[in-house]
């Protein structure tokens, strides 16, 4: 059964506590458009306070670090993010792939403690735009997908979304169109079904992300095997989030 679409609003290193109104906004629409489940990753210094705030939507992290509690200096571990009130943790960002060294097996470690602390996870994927020149799109990000995943995934279907996300359409107002949004979602739909089986595989959400707007929200969701959207820029204001919101809940059931 094909759940429902899921919007997740990645503020990135956005957002003081005078943003907690947008969230709180958010939040209240949500409670009218049940058949989307929302969320907002915001960063760490307000997943308490966004938690605090709102009755409805989910709220995530944008990152972990892979160990439990030791000593590391400036990082947060899975489970403080989780007793701070995030259900998720979004992993491998192409931000964090790219600004902070971080290879598949670093997100696989970390999706793995995320998973062990009790989150749900996202794994972002996502080429860049020579990889896309070079028709390697889709082997690249299959490759990634492998190679970032944990072994033994109980129950995929409820643990694990995947987010693909090319990078090249990341915050520069250039998509790709929906048939290609749909034949990378296909491929991935593929290799999930062959990794988790019929059932579980079928059933894991994956969102598309990079540059996603309320104008462009309807055709992209609509495509292939997309089951919602990672917002990252339009996630930032009420009104903008709300406009996507709006558009999956237009999608036919
Ligand atoms: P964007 O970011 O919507 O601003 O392109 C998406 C993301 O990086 O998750």
């Amino acid at each position: 059964m094909a759940e429902r679409p899921f919007i997740v609003g990645n503020w990135k290193m956005n957002g003081t506590r005078s943003m907690l109104s947008e969230a709180r906004a958010i939040d209240r629409a949500s409670q009218r458009l049940m058949k989307v489940e929302v969320a907002l990753a915001p960063p760490y210094t307000l997943i308490h306070a966004v938690h605090k705030e709102v009755e409805q939507i989910g709220v995530g992290a944008q990152d972990c670090h892979p160990a439990e509690g030791t000593a590391h200096t400036g990082d947060v571990s899975a489970a403080m993010v989780l007793d701070a009130g995030a259900k998720f943790v979004i992993l491998g960002h192409s931000e964090r792939r790219q600004g902070h060294g971080e290879d598949d097996s670093m997100v696989k470690s970390k999706a793995a403690s995320a998973i062990a602390a009790g989150l749900r996870i996202i794994i972002c994927c996502g080429e860049s735009e020579a990889v896309r020149d070079a028709g390697e799109e889709e082997s690249f990000v299959l490759g990634q997908i492998r190679a970032s995943l944990p072994d033994d995934l109980d129950n995929a279907a409820a643990t694990l979304t995947i987010a693909y996300e090319p990078i090249w359409a990341i915050g520069t107002g250039k998509t790709p169109s929906a048939e290609n949004v749909g034949a990378m979602h296909r491929a991935i739909r593929a290799l999930l079904v062959q990794l988790y089986g019929e059932e579980h595989g079928a059933a894991v959400r994956i969102l598309y992300g990079g540059s996603v707007k309320p104008d462009n929200a309807l055709e992209l969701l609509g495509a292939d095997e997309v089951g919602g959207a990672l917002v990252g820029g339009a996630s930032l204001t009420a009104e903008s989030f709300l406009g996507i919101v709006l558009a999956a809940a237009e999608l036919p059931e």
